[in-house]
Parts: structure tokens; C-alpha cells; sequence
């Protein structure tokens, strides 16, 4: 039988380390979607070694680059030519000014733009009639997120990581709604506050931020089980929920998720991208 295949993007360390760990050790092909090659190629060599199973690739993916999609998405699709599971995973959280080579703020277009294009391209690989499913990464800050749309690619910061988290949430209750009947599931989950490298801004005052938080992150380990519940778990498509934060389903009010905003936001996305929705 063909086993079904899991895309994870980010997968060479963190939490999507883990997430690729754990769906190899449940039979999954998993392909690694990765920047850095070299060290994602140790890491795909690990967890072939950890879990016997030989299914593990890596295909390189730069989100802060629309070429780079465009061109990962081509190499995927003659590779593989079918999907059932997505995981945009990879992120950043960067304090600094930096663009990505389009010249998007750099956090909204690595969290949110990269992977929009990216889900978009890869969507028509679903089969349908299978278990297929989509699960975005956020953070519990997005309520911090609020964005004029007029303003959306200026944020920057703090603030544009929260504004990526929110998009992502928003792009979320959109596709959950179109896509149903494609038999995808779409969710959003907040994993936790996990120790990881998204925190470290290669500055002085890491050290401080470091030990500050360390007592209270939770591990790798701990923040990649609510995604691999949302992975494993069988799941009818009626009843999904969209929103997890950890473990827990979250209710979110028309006021959180304006369907006017949304619609404004794909519109304006699929421009910038230069793709369809
Ligand atoms: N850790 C937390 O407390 C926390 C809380 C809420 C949400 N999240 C979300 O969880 C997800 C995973 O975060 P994490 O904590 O595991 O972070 P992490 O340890 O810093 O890992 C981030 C991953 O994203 C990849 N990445 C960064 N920029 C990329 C790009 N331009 N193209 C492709 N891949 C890129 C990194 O690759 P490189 O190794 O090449 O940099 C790395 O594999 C993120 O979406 C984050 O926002 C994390």
C-alpha cells in the first residue's frame, strides 16, 4: 500500500523537527521542506536511522522567496505528484528590518505570504475521497495582529509577527470553508511556548531572553504533540474545529474573523503573490 505523504515545512529543527521525527515513526513518506539542505540531509539521515523508515526526503524551500516556491512546488509535484497532509510550519519572529528578495516585510512574507503561495500551488495534489488535511502554525498572540490593509506589508517587529499569526488565522477559516468539499481539513494551532531557536535574535541580550523564559517553555517534545494530535487523530470533516490553542478547540466570534476582512486579505494576497485562490 502507498503510504500516505506529509509535507512539513521548516522540519530540520524545532518543532517541525520533531513533528517529521514522529510522522516518519508513524509510517508516513514525509518530505522535508528546508532552506538549509546540509543540515537538513543530517537530520533526514537521523530520523531514517531512528525509525527505519527510508521514506524521508528533503527538498530545498526558501519561503522568503517566491521563486523559490514556485520552483519547489514544480519539483514536488514531478517528484511526488500527490499530497495528503500539509504542515507550514517554518517561521520567524525577527526583531530586526529585513525584506525578503520581493521586497515583503520579512516575517509577514516568510510566516504568511511564502506559505499562502505555496498552499495554493500544491492544493490540485490532494486526491480527493482521502484523508487529506492542512494544518497552519500560529501563536496565541495573534490577537495582537489587527491590521489596516493598506498597511499590511509595513508592520514590522513584534507586531508583524503577530499580523503574520493573525493572516494565517484568517487564511485559515477561508480555506476551511472552501476546501470542505475537497475532503481538506484546514486547521490553526497554537503549539505552546516551546524552546526553540525562534526566540534567539543572534544579539547580546539572547542570553537574557534565554534564561528569563527557559522555566517556563515547554519542550520540543511537549509543543509538537497538538499538531500531531491534529495530524493522527481520525476526524470527520463536518465536525473540524479551525482554531487550537495546545490541546484546546477555541471558539472564535464573526467579530475575530470578519468574513469582509478575509475576503479583502485573499483578494489582496493572491495579488501580491500573483496567484489564484
Ligand atoms: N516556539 C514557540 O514558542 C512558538 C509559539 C507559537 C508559534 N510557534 C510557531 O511554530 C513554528 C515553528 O517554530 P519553532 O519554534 O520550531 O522555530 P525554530 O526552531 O526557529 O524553527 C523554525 C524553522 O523554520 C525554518 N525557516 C525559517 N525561515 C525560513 C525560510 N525563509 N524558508 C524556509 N524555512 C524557514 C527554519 O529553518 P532554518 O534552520 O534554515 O532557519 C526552521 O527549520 C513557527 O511557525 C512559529 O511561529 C512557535
Amino acid at each position: 500500500m502507498t503510504p500516505r505523504l506529509v509535507l512539513i515545512t521548516g522540519a530540520n529543527r524545532g518543532i517541525g523537527r520533531e513533528i517529521a521525527l514522529r510522522m516518519a515513526g508513524e509510517g508516513f513518506q514525509v518530505v522535508m521542506a528546508c532552506r538549509n539542505v546540509s543540515k537538513a540531509l543530517l537530520v533526514r539521515d537521523d530520523i531514517r536511522a531512528r525509525t527505519g523508515n527510508a521514506l524521508v526526503d528533503v527538498l530545498p524551500l526558501d519561503l522568503s522567496s517566491l521563486a523559490s516556491v514556485r520552483m519547489f512546488a514544480d519539483t514536488f509535484r514531478s517528484t511526488y505528484r500527490r499530497l495528503n497532509m500539509l504542515i507550514n510550519n517554518a517561521g520567524i519572529l525577527a526583531f530586526s528590518k529585513g525584506c525578503t528578495s520581493d521586497g515583503f516585510e520579512q516575517t509577514v512574507g516568510v510566516n504568511y505570504l511564502g506559505p499562502f503561495l505555496l498552499t495554493s500551488l500544491l492544493l490540485p495534489l490532494f486526491p480527493t475521497g482521502e484523508d487529506n488535511r492542512i494544518i497552519n502554525l500560529t501563536s496565541m498572540v495573534w490577537p495582537l495582529g489587527t491590521f489596516d490593509i493598506e498597511r499590511f506589508l509595513a508592520y514590522k517587529g513584534l507586531k508583524a509577527y503577530a499580523v503574520s499569526k493573525y493572516a494565517i488565522l484568517l487564511w485559515t477559516m477561508y480555506m476551511a470553508d472552501k476546501l470542505a468539499v475537497r475532503d481538506i481539513t484546514v486547521q490553526a494551532v497554537h503549539p505552546g511556548v516551546v524552546r526553540t531557536g525562534i526566540f534567539s535574535q543572534r544579539k547580546w541580550y539572547d542570553v537574557l531572553i534565554n534564561t528569563v523564559m527557559r522555566p517556563f517553555l515547554l519542550s520540543v517534545e511537549q509543543g509538537a504533540l497538538p499538531v500531531l494530535k491534529l495530524a493522527l487523530e481520525p476526524q470527520g470533516i463536518e465536525k473540524t474545529a479551525r482554531y487550537f490553542k495546545g490541546f484546546k478547540e477555541q471558539s472564535l466570534q464573526a467579530a475575530d474573523v470578519p468574513p469582509a476582512l478575509i475576503k479583502v486579505l485573499m483578494q489582496r494576497s493572491a495579488d501580491w503573490v500573483n496567484t489564484r485562490m
